[in-house]
């Protein structure tokens, strides 16, 4: 997708989207993407986008779940490329409690990948993110002013979208899951009156085009239905199937804290 400063690629990662914005000058990747991502991602800029990797400035990482964190800190590691994300993202997976929701959230992932039928690759990453640029509700992106950082809790405390205003570009993350046209929530909602507080706030912000993590579409024009129905299924209730997901995502003390908004 083109727009007059910078065009916007969809990179399909191992079981997520993530967003390569190019520049004339310089790159942002958003989202951390999945371990295996790595050597692809450095594939797509330096032969697609036929860029040296040092042009890529910052990785942009919403949450710290693997197919979301999974790839930025190995390739900070390789090529240098500081990390922006949460200022709170490290203290999720902070402790032994962490530790256990660390493993278990990777091993949801791996399930998912057999579930998308992706090749088994290794997923385990480092839990501690350590960002260069610890990021807050309307912080800006260090290097990309014209994007800001919203917090959209719900999916955990610390989930943020990233969004660039002049062109009502929103990338949501995990909130909202397009499933075959569907709409929903992601698994797990641990903080659903949040969750729900995100979605309306995303519908006030109104955006022209939605970006998500998991969808058929790179792109989605945005309309309220992308709202109405997650919030619909989170009154809902979590179906029984879906249950078990949320009984092993209750670990960390950061859920316990802030058990009232669950
Ligand atoms: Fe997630």
């Amino acid at each position: 997708m083109k727009f007059k400063e910078f065009k916007i690629h969809h990179f399909k990662g191992y079981v997520q989207n993530n967003y390569i914005v190019e520049y004339k000058d310089k790159i942002l990747i958003i989202d951390g993407a999945s371990r295996p991502d790595v050597d692809p991602l450095h594939k797509y800029i330096t032969k697609t986008l036929n860029s040296p990797v040092e042009k890529v400035k910052l990785f942009a990482v919403t949450h710290c779940h693997p197919d979301h964190a999974g790839a930025a800190g190995i390739f900070k590691k390789r090529f240098g490329t500081p990390i922006a994300a949460p200022h709170d993202i490290d203290e999720w997976y902070h402790g032994f409690r962490g530790t256990l929701q660390h493993l278990s959230d990777t091993l949801q992932s791996r399930f998912m990948a057999r579930k998308l039928k992706a090749k088994h690759r290794v997923l385990y990453y480092n839990k501690r993110i350590g960002p260069d640029f610890k990021l807050y509700d309307r912080s800006v992106l260090p290097g990309f002013e014209d994007w800001e950082a919203i917090h959209s809790p719900g999916h955990t405390m610390h989930n943020i979208s990233f969004y660039n205003k002049k062109y009502g570009i929103l990338y949501v993350s995990d909130t909202i899951i397009d499933s075959r046209g569907k709409f929903l929530p992601p698994v797990p909602v641990l903080f659903p009156e949040l969750m729900k507080q995100t979605l309306r706030r995303i519908g006030m912000i109104k955006p022209e085009y939605l970006l998500l993590a998991h969808g058929g579409q790179p792109f989605y024009k945005f309309n309220q239905k992308m709202i109405d129905d997650p919030i619909r299924i989170i009154n809902a209730g979590p179906p029984i199937y879906i249950r078990l997901f949320y009984f092993i995502s209750k670990f960390t003390n950061v859920y316990r804290k802030n058990r009232e908004h669950a």
